[in-house]
């Protein structure tokens, strides 16, 4: 379904998504990062844990929230991948979870 614009760089980073390490192109945004190496769920939503995964890829939706290098709700539609990036999926309905710690 996607396909590499012949301007392209040829230059590649390494980056870290949920643990695991993956060489892509420096050109890519994250969340185009994500999609070539089979990752669809960036986050889940915070009530019901319903999956979600990048949809307009221009910082419209808000689906591509991720955390990166600790920081969370980065929309990774926005962020160019750059080397030795950390990268993780929101998942465990995190808004969710803070209401009810903050319930106790
Ligand atoms: S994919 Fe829609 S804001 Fe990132």
């Amino acid at each position: 379904m996607f396909e590499f614009l012949p301007l392209a760089t040829e230059e590649r980073v390494q980056i870290d998504i949920d643990g695991a390490s993956h060489d892509v192109p420096a050109h890519m945004n994250v969340a185009a990062a994500m999609l070539s190496v089979g990752i669809d769920v960036s986050r889940t939503t915070p009530v019901s844990d319903s999956p979600r995964g990048p949809f307009c890829m221009m910082g419209v939706c808000f689906e591509c929230l991720v955390e990166i290098d600790g920081v969370p709700n980065q929309q990774g539609c926005c962020v160019q991948v750059r080397d030795g990036m950390h990268i993780r999926a929101m998942r465990n309905r995190p808004v969710w979870n803070a209401l009810r710690k903050d319930a106790k």
